[in-house]
């Protein structure tokens, strides 16, 4: 199979790209595979014409892994437009494309599509109603593919994504708590972290998955992150004791870090969906935090290597 990657300088993407390259599980299952990875150098998706000239310029693809996508969610506020055209119209352009191509079209989305004002953990099918401008786009994502695609597309929501490469909470806490003797952090929204390595392995399972291959599958939603439910403030504490790092983390509500974008208050997913489906496991994000510990802390990127 063909199988194009979007947003090759990602966490996620550079994340399939590791695992692609460097795991000999998946190379063994998945060597008949031909992974393309491009970035926005390759292709631009804020730009119609390039998505055009792109997939012109170049041979079909059986599976177009979306994981590039407009991720700033404070900055959404003000360029709408854009986060607008690459979370949403690309996604457009993209599925039409894939149709045509006869192609399966897999779509990373967000827990943000959700207002996190229910007390139990969201299913697949509880409505959505986002609360900033990111979340509104990503749902649009969603939608315009459900409809142009009505089968062979797969949407993954997932949440609170880091990993050793770019800029995360993780790494964000790691430099901040070196550098600080005390810090403030959120401790009233609630969530799932998900190491991105873990969710590219289930995105390579899903896609060496018999019955995924099989064509005309209707398009589906899941949701995916590790394990367990934390806040921000605990999770910080977390990082800051597997560090081994001494600094003072205060617990501070919302409303006392005031973002341009409103955060949903609690945006917990069922993924027991994934997890039947796939027969995928998720590991719990304690395990995974401190098994990616040392990978985030020493920086190293085998990408650029
Ligand atoms: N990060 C999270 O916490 C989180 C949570 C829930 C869902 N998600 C979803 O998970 C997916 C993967 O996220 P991630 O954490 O890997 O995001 P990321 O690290 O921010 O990577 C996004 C990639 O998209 C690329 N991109 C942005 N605009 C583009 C454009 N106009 N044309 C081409 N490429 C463009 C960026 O390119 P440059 O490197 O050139 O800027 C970047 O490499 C996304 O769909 C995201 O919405 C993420």
């Amino acid at each position: 199979m063909r199988i194009l990657v979007t947003g090759k300088n990602g966490q996620l993407g550079r994340s399939i790209h590791k695992l692609v390259n460097t795991d000999s599980k998946i190379d063994n299952n998945q060597s008949s595979n031909e992974f393309i990875f491009v970035g926005r150098e390759e292709l631009d998706l804020s730009s119609k014409s390039d998505i055009n000239h792109y997939f012109d310029s170049n041979n079909k693809f059986d599976i177009i892994i979306n994981c590039a996508a407009y991720t700033a969610v404070d900055k959404a506020e003000e360029e709408q437009e854009l986060a607008n055209q690459v979370n949403h119209l690309a996604v457009k352009q993209l599925a039409g494309i894939a149709k045509e191509q006869k192609a399966k079209l897999i779509y990373i989305s967000t827990d943000y599509v959700f207002d996190g004002e229910s007390d139990k953990p969201y299913l697949e099918s509880d409505t959505p109603n986002p609360i900033n401008v990111y979340g509104k786009t990503k749902l649009a994502g969603e939608r315009t593919l459900q409809e142009i695609m009505p089968t062979n597309a797969i949407i993954i929501r997932t949440s609170w994504v880091y990993s050793e490469y770019g800029n995360n909470f993780v790494k964000t806490m790691l430099r901040l708590g070196k550098e600080r003797d005390e810090l403030n952090v959120v401790s009233d929204q609630i969530g799932s972290p998900t190491y991105a390595t873990d969710l590219a392995g289930v995105i390579l399972e899903i896609i060496d998955n018999k019955d995924y291959q099989d064509k005309d599958k209707p398009t589906e939603i899941y949701h995916y992150s590790n394990e367990g439910e934390i806040s921000w403030y605990e999770f910080t504490q977390k990082i800051f004791k597997i560090a081994k790092i001494d600094c003072k983390v205060n617990p501070i509500t919302t409303g006392q870090y005031p973002t341009s974008a409103q955060r949903p208050r609690n945006t917990l997913m069922n993924k027991d969906k994934i997890t039947q489906t796939f027969n995928i496991c998720e590991p719990r994000w304690k395990e995974s935090l401190f098994d990616s510990y040392a990978k985030i802390e020493s920086q190293k990127d085998l990408y650029e290597n």
